[in-house]
């Protein structure tokens, strides 16, 4: 059985997906979630879909070991970061090689980058009038959005799109894809 921590900032919405999908699955499971925010909204999600949740302050996840610690110990084969927020630091990265996957709600190489994030993307492509975005699953390496692209799904955005409108195609995007991705790549 192949094991999944989870990095989460805010809401959680593909935590939730992620844990209820691998919740009977042969291949994989959640194991944990951590957070960089105590008042996060997944951790409520975590104790009602009872999976082990701890949060973290700055000094546990950069400025000492304490997490990789706990990282190390856990022994995840996967380390998904799901709205997580702040950047990955790279003595971690380091230890867990090509095991660490992020999930950006654009077509990356474009609105990637410090900054660019849920509501903020979207915001940026209906101003731009894209005229498609998606969403993109990759490694992760020591700058914002940069590694290896392992998945893109695309959605088209019409001109009469809202910002709304648009995340509501990204948020269906990400439910679907997300979870099939993992799998695969946790059975190769
Ligand atoms: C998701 O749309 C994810 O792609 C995005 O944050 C949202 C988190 O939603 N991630 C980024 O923007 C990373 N740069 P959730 O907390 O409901 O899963």
């Amino acid at each position: 059985m192949k094991r999944i921590v989870i990095f989460a900032s805010g809401s959680g919405s593909n935590a939730e997906n992620l844990i209820k999908f691998f919740h009977n699955s042969d291949n994989a499971s959640v194991i944990q979630v951590l957070t960089n925010n105590p008042h996060a909204k997944v951790l409520d999600r975590c104790k009602r879909l009872k999976i082990s949740a701890l949060s973290f302050n700055r000094t546990a996840f950069s400025r000492s070991e304490d997490i990789l610690n706990i990282l190390i110990v856990t022994r995840p084969d996967l380390i998904v970061l799901a709205g997580f927020l702040w950047k990955f630091p790279e003595f971690i990265l380091n230890e867990f090689e090509n095991k660490v996957i992020n999930i950006h709600p654009a077509l990356l190489p474009k609105y990637g980058g410090k900054g660019m994030y849920g509501i903020h993307v979207h915001e940026a492509v209906v101003a731009n009038k894209e005229t498609e975005t998606g969403i993109t699953i990759h490694y992760v390496n020591e700058n914002y959005d940069e590694g290896a692209v392992i998945f893109q799904a695309k959605c088209n955005v019409s001109p009469t799109d809202s910002v709304k409108d648009v995340a509501a195609k990204i948020h269906e995007l990400e439910m679907e894809h997300f979870p099939l991705v993992i799998d695969k790549l946790l059975s190769e």
